[in-house]
């Protein structure tokens, strides 16, 4: 049976990557991708495939309630996938307010939209068969130390505005399925990479520098560590999560690829060497690493135990971390127009230029 699904944010890094999966699965999903085309929103990643059948693209904002009622009255969505935030931490640091707006009362908006429609005026036993799917980050666990992991059951500790916002959602999005039923399920996952990551990011900032011959940063000592997830592994990981998931639980997404940050930029500087040659000087990038100004607050390490995802519904990744960040580096090289773009800003004219003028709930895609 086709579905309908909501996603928010499919702009985004993994939203790209995750409306990609979906439709590539031919017909057995129709979706409508809700995203307010921030910084980090780039329509222009998903040029090739916004004419597949059933594919419908509205820029909008999560936290304009009128426009999600809206949404939810036309297409009468059984499904939403959740990805639309502010998710950079550092800018969280210089500038939480958006953060605050978007991630709490955009994800509220999108929870009490859902409610109102699947059970408040639905006929009885609507939710049933639908499904809200959260998605979250292991940054709102806190930071470890030297040893354990995030299990479901760790306390809640966020450190940075950015994981408090998400700690908040997260528990707007419990309460919902506590108070009112909402078949709600959240997924927190480690640090991805893969294609198409906006450039702010530690893996694809450090490609773009190494390949202009700029200063690599790393923050502090270059010693703290993050879990590494390839994208599509996430995707893959969300799908199974919607489709399989018991509504109401959470579940912990990570790929066992704890690495030092200075592992990290030296492995990508290595790949580089390889796939680009050394630099113009003759010098091999890792001559180019800097070290710079720890982030305040600066959680030191994180580490997902995937055990419950892999128990219950039979998920692990299966890309390895040498082999993603090798179709990582070179994806970055073959589509160095996509990431000039986005570099020099022009990435953000392609929504007015290829849709310019058209209302919000028209937007792209074919209409129904
Ligand atoms: P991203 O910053 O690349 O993309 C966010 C997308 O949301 C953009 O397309 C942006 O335009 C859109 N957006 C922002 N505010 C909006 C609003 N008010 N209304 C509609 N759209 C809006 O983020 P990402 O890295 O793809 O992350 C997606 C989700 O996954 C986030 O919720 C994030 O917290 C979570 N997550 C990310 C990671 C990671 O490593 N990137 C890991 C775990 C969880
Ligand atoms: P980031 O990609 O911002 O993800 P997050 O903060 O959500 O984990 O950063 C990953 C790690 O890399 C984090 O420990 C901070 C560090 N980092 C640097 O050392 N240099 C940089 O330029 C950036 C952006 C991050």
């Amino acid at each position: 049976m086709q579905r309908t699904v909501l996603v928010t944010g499919g702009c985004g890094f993994i939203g790209v990557n995750f409306v990609r999966l979906l439709l590539g699965g031919r017909d057995r999903w129709r979706v409508v991708n809700l995203d307010k085309l921030t910084y980090a929103g780039n329509l222009a990643s998903l040029a090739d495939v916004a004419d597949s059948p059933g594919y419908h693209f509205v820029k909008g904002d999560i936290c304009d309630q009128d426009l999600v009622g809206a949404l939810f009255d036309r297409y009468r969505f059984d499904t939403v996938v959740h990805f639309a935030a502010e998710s950079h931490v550092d800018r969280s640091i210089a500038g939480p307010a958006e953060f605050i707006r978007t991630n709490i009362f955009g994800t509220y908006t999108l929870l009490d939209a859902a409610r109102k429609h699947w059970i408040e005026a639905g006929p009885p036993g609507r939710a049933d068969s639908c499904r809200f799917l959260h998605v979250s980050t292991d940054e709102v666990f806190g930071s470890l130390g030297d040893t354990g992991y995030f299990t479901e059951s760790t306390r809640y500790d966020p450190r940075s505005p950015y994981s408090a916002s998400k700690a908040s959602s997260d528990h707007l999005a419990r309460a919902y399925y506590h108070t009112y039923g909402l078949p709600v399920l959240i997924t927190n996952c480690s640090n991805n990479y893969g294609p198409y990551q906006f450039p702010e990011k530690l893996i694809p900032l450090i490609i773009n520098n190494g390949l202009h011959g700029r200063d690599l940063p790393v923050y502090g000592d270059g010693g703290n560590v993050r879990d590494w997830l390839y994208v599509l592994d996430h995707c893959e990981a969300i799908l199974r999560v919607v489709e399989q998931g018991r509504p109401g639980e959470s579940y912990n997404i990570g790929g066992r690829n704890e690495k030092k940050n200075l592992e990290v930029v030296g492995l990508l500087c290595d790949i580089l060497d390889r796939q680009a040659g050394l630099l113009p000087s003759g010098l091999p990038r890792r001559s180019l690493i800097t070290f710079v100004r720890d982030r305040p607050g600066h959680d030191r390490r994180y580490a997902i135990d995937a055990g419950k995802i892999a128990e219950e519904l039979g998920w692990s990744p299966k890309v390895t971390f040498e082999q993603g960040m090798e179709q990582t580096v070179d994806w970055y090289l073959t589509n160095r127009a996509w990431l000039a773009a986005v570099i020099d800003g022009s990435y953000q004219e392609y929504y007015r230029r290829m849709y310019g003028g058209r209302d919000e709930l028209q937007g792209q895609g074919k209409q129904q």
